[in-house]
């Protein structure tokens, strides 16, 4: 098996340090204390979330919603409770009957599919708004009197409904009530996140403690590199771990990515030179991906894409040689088109300059004619 993920999570064993991060939010959550967990996309935020709910499952009933997607309160209630039906709670046979009546009690169809995993077709009955079938599904986790937590993950998306006030004000009251349930609300966008957690008007108002993750560092990554490596008895070259670990920001899904691709080409060992080949081939597979950004953004903004991509990383944007190096003319038209990449996620501020959020189109502009 690679040990190298490029999805999900497997286990301590192929999941690379943040201790520090697993014994903080851990420590909180045994004490009561809510977590808003930020980091930017593809940095691990939900991994480490189910390598937390692994240390936690033997004394909580862990519940695990993925919320992106959602667009309306009713979907974000059906969300939650199919989640509550996945969650360790089934394995609990005397759990079972109480769930199934909770079920009924929403007027949820339920069934089992091929592989005797269940799932929920909610159908809710004509009295029940969703914010009805919401204290339903809080009443009778409360009733379960069991410890439990709750991760919502991509929590920003409740931005997009169209109540987001109200609900946002009737979650914060169901978070409050309900005694036996601790919360993880995580997410990517730092200042939706930040308007609903810490904008005085909100009704979440500093009712969570915010924690940030950040990149993980470099001696805990290699030590897990080459612990890999060796039980499979492969070596990796220290060029080559340098070479990815630098080209790939340690932002962990291409870093996995581009480990992933090495211990799968890799015999025994493998040198730079030959490791780039197989590289080259692997990003100019991705051309179909990135073949229509032209078309998803304004020329401006496309040339300064690949303007940053080509450069790798930019400090200073409006500095007078970017400007002429990038073909934008002015201080002001440079910032109006560096905000629009940023507010779309195509660019993001690491370590105190700008680069592509996605790692792999910088190497695509890189290695383009
Ligand atoms: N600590 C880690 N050790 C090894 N692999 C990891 C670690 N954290 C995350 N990964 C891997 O990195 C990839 C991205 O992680 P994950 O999906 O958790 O990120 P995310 O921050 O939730 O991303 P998104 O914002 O897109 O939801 C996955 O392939 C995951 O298996
Ligand atoms: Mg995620």
């Amino acid at each position: 098996m690679n040990p190298f993920l490029l999805r999900g999570y497997k286990g301590p064993d192929f999941f690379c340090d943040r201790e520090s991060e697993t014994n903080k939010i851990i420590t909180a959550l045994k004490n009561e204390q809510d977590i808003t967990l930020y980091g930017y996309r593809r940095l691990g935020k939900s991994a480490l979330i189910k390598h937390i709910f692994h240390h936690l499952e033997s004394e909580f009933t862990c519940i695990y919603a993925d919320i992106w997607g959602t667009t309306n309160v009713e979907e974000f209630s059906k969300n939650l409770i199919n989640s509550t039906i996945h969650s360790n709670l089934l394995r609990k046979k005397r759990f079972r009957d109480k769930v199934y009546d909770f079920l009924k009690s929403v007027g949820a169809s339920f069934k089992i599919d091929a592989d005797g995993n269940p799932s929920v077709d909610v159908i809710y009955k004509e009295r029940n708004t969703a914010f009805d079938s919401l204290d339903e599904l809080f009443t009778f986790i409360r009733k379960l009197d069991v410890s439990v937590i709750i991760a919502i993950d991509e929590f920003q998306e409740i931005r997009n409904y169209s109540n987001h006030v109200p609900f946002e004000a009737k979650l914060r009251a169901i978070t409050q009530n309900a005694g036996n349930v601790q919360f993880i609300f995580s997410g990517s966008e730092k200042h939706l996140l930040a308007d609903i957690f810490t904008s005085y008007r909100m009704p979440f108002y500093q009712s969570t403690r915010m924690m940030t993750i950040d990149k993980i560092s470099e001696d805990a990554y290699s030590e897990f590199i080459n612990r890999h490596f060796k039980s499979a008895k492969k070596e990796i070259q220290t060029d080559v771990l340098e070479f990815i670990m630098q080209s790939s920001y340690r932002h962990t899904f291409y870093a996995q990515a581009m480990l992933n691709l090495l211990f799968s080409v890799s015999k025994r060992t493998m040198d730079l030179t030959e490791y780039m080949k197989h590289f080259k081939n692997f990003i100019l597979e991705k051309a179909v991906y990135y073949s229509e950004l032209p078309e998803l953004l304004t020329k401006q903004q496309f040339i300064m894409l690949k303007a940053i991509g080509k450069q790798g990383t930019i400090a200073n944007p409006t500095s007078s040689e970017f400007l002429i190096q990038s073909g934008i003319k002015s201080a002001s038209s440079m910032h109006r088109v560096v905000n629009s990449l940023l507010d779309k996620q195509l660019i993001l501020k690491d370590d105190d300059a700008y680069r592509l959020y996605d790692v792999f189109l910088e190497h695509y502009f890189k290695m383009e004619k």
